[in-house]
């Protein structure tokens, strides 16, 4: 190939990433709500397994700051706080935490959560069979404190 033409094409891509990094990402934390309650034991897996993607204490590593990285990751963490956020989650309301008490036990059973892209950068998330079961456990007893899921309305 013309060695002109490599040059031009390394410059150009080094220029668009150079461009990219200009991209505003939002990396703030919303303000702390109502903590979802755990015992020590669980509360210390979900941070280290959780946190980053549902609560408000997200920690932005270095390469979260560096596009196109960062635009990805702002991505997971605003579509995890949207389905669970556990910063917030003893304000929701009933309807919802009862929606969560099932669907955490099915994530972490399956093995869906964390990401497997995840625990490959963040070996300190992942679980043990011991952790998930005690994720599960705890979540079930919520969802027993909460009461079952309202069937769905009569048509
Ligand atoms: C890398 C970020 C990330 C981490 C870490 C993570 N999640 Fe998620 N989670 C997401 C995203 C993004 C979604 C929404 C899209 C989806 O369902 O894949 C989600 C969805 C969920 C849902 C809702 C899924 C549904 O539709 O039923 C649950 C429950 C959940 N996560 C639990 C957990 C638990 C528990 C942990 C820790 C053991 C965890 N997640 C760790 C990113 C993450």
């Amino acid at each position: 190939m013309n060695r002109r033409i490599v040059m031009r094409t390394v410059l150009v891509l080094a220029v668009v990433l150079v461009l990219m990094q200009f991209v505003p990402v939002d990396r703030t934390n919303p303000p702390l709500g109502g903590e979802v309650p755990a015992p020590a034991e669980v509360r210390a897996i979900l941070k280290r397994a959780c946190y980053d993607c549902h609560s408000n204490e997200t920690v932005w590593p270095w390469y979260g700051r560096v596009a196109p990285f960062d635009w990805l990751m702002e991505r997971d963490v605003r579509e995890g706080r949207r389905e669970v956020n556990f910063s917030t989650l003893a304000d929701a309301p009933l309807k919802r935490r009862q929606r969560k008490w099932m669907e955490i036990p099915e994530q972490v059973e399956k093995r869906e959560m964390p990401p497997w892209f995840y625990t490959a950068v963040h070996p300190e998330a992942r679980l043990s069979d011991a952790d998930r079961a005690a994720l599960v456990r705890w979540a079930q007893e919520n969802g027993r404190r909460d009461g079952p899921p309202a069937p769905p309305p009569a048509r």
